[in-house]
């Protein structure tokens, strides 16, 4: 083959995508009607609200607002019955309701976008948006809440092995470890609470850039949609996508706490930890081993905590190099919200189903902190403090007396009292009382330990705090 029938090749490629002119391209790459529609609730809306004002404000005449008005209700009416019919041509939501009120209420509509442009229209209904879906990430949040302070009480009392390197470490109870999670969740939800103070602030009257010389009234407008406050720079007002970005951070971090759970249920789930099974709900069977039940809900959680990321990865650097005030670039602001809002519902979801699910076994828990030794700190704690050993000294007597368990293959608090005492002669039968499992968690009832009357009182004060 030639040079030229490579060339030849070439052209072919991009000559067919070319066939339909550059015109059709551009409309292609222009339009967002096939994403934006999802804020044509936000869009008419803020439109209502606009129409209101500039009646109020007697910028357009009283019969026009009211006919624009009643045509954005029955725009409202239709789209919820009927969807929205895309046409790339119009480009973008606020454009094709724009279009189809013209088409009912004639050329009045052209008055509805006095005193406006597409760029505060656009940052207006987006922040509505948000608004909404932090309202909603954030009633789900709280109902696995609720389930985990229900496990958690189920099992405050639940002894299982605490790791750190996924190393048996000490004793802890399962309500304890769920309570962790409840800690991460009441902080994402101070994220997404934090988010939405900020998102709550009106753009709608910035106009294109440099505000308008309308009577515009934007308080009326900013109070009128719920905002806190009309937005103080027109420019930062347009040029802003500071929300979209603290909504996607808020996302990252609370899918990243569900990822880390994920991973737990998966490893929990597996055969050598088995401390719970998987209900039915949320796990799949393999086609060709009939024993497998895989935690394939988890496994997505924890990938789609890498897609969330990605998302905001995505917007945050279309933002980093846009000058002031709009640029379209900013258009791609909206699928990645909408995606991570969609993952981020699927993840809480699951992991709430998940939990409220799952069939711990408590005996398998117990059995891999005996194996472990999870009560090895306790024993060399004892003879610090009743045989007033130098804690670098206990801690080798606790090694020697580990040994001799592995060798015998005993738990700790099995081992006779003759053995340890050859270890060392200050060891004496009291030794008992701190080798135990459960006198371990017992002990560690510091405020947040992990014994069972301390998961109690945490858990009540969650509740509390729930409540409050
Ligand atoms: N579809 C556009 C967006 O989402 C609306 C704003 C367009 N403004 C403009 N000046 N072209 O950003």
């Amino acid at each position: 083959m030639g040079k030229n029938s490579n060339n030849m090749s070439a052209n072919n490629m991009w000559g067919g995508r070319f066939a339909g002119g550059p015109a059709a391209i551009m409309q292609e790459i222009n339009a967002s009607i096939p994403f934006d529609k999802a804020l044509w609730r936000q869009d008419i809306t803020g439109s209502l609200a606009h129409v209101a004002m500039l009646g109020k404000c007697a910028i357009i005449s009283t019969e026009d607002m009211a006919a624009i008005t009643d045509g954005l209700n029955q725009i409202a009416e239709e789209f919820e019955r009927d969807g929205i019919t895309e046409d790339l041509a119009l480009e973008d939501v606020h454009m094709h309701v724009e279009a189809r009120l013209r088409e009912i209420v004639g050329d009045v509509a052209g008055r509805l976008h006095t005193a406006r442009s597409r760029n505060d229209q656009v940052a207006t209904d987006f922040r509505l948006w948000v608004r909404d879906a932090i309202a909603s990430v954030d009633a789900a949040l709280l109902q696995f809440q609720h389930i985990l302070l229900r496990r958690a009480e189920e099992h405050h009392d639940s002894i299982m092995p605490g790791f750190t390197h996924l190393q048996t470490a000490q004793p802890v109870t399962l309500g304890h470890h769920l309570l962790a999670y409840f800690e991460m969740i009441s902080r994402d939800r101070q994220r997404f609470a934090d988010a939405y103070m900020r998102t709550n602030q009106s753009p709608l009257g910035a106009a294109a850039l440099a505000g308008t010389g309308f009577p515009i009234d934007r308080h009326m407008t900013s109070e009128a949609l719920g905002f806190d406050a009309p937005m103080a720079n027109s420019l930062d007002a347009v040029s802003d996508r500071d929300f979209a970005l603290d909504f996607l951070t808020a996302a990252c971090q609370c899918a990243l706490h569900l990822s880390r759970l994920a991973e737990e249920i998966i490893l929990w789930a597996s055969q050598p930890f088995g401390f719970l099974q998987l209900p039915d709900s949320f796990s799949t069977g393999s086609s060709i081993m009939p024993q497998k039940r895989n935690p394939d809900a988890a496994e997505l959680v924890r990938s789609h905590a890498g897609r969330i990321i990605g998302c905001q990865n995505a917007l945050m650097i279309s933002m980093k190099g846009l000058p002031l005030a709009y640029s379209k670039d900013m258009q791609n602001d909206k699928p990645p919200v909408f995606e991570a809002e969609k993952l981020l519902g699927l993840c809480i979801a699951a992991m709430t189903g998940l939990v409220d699910e799952a069939v711990f076994v408590p005996a398998a828990m117990r059995s891999a902190a005996e194996q472990g030794y999870a009560s090895a700190t306790d024993l060399a704690d004892w003879l610090v403090r009743q045989a007033d050993i130098p804690f670098r000294e206990a801690h080798h007597i606790t090694g020697a007396i580990v040994r001799m368990a592995e060798e015998q293959s005993v738990p700790l608090d099995q081992l006779a009292l003759a053995d340890m005492q050859a270890v060392d002669s200050r060891i004496d039968e009291r030794i008992f009382d701190a080798l135990s499992l459960d006198a371990s968690v017992r002990s560690r009832n510091s405020y947040g330990g992990t014994a069972p009357d301390q998961v109690m009182q945490q858990i009540q004060a969650a509740q509390q705090r729930l409540a409050d």
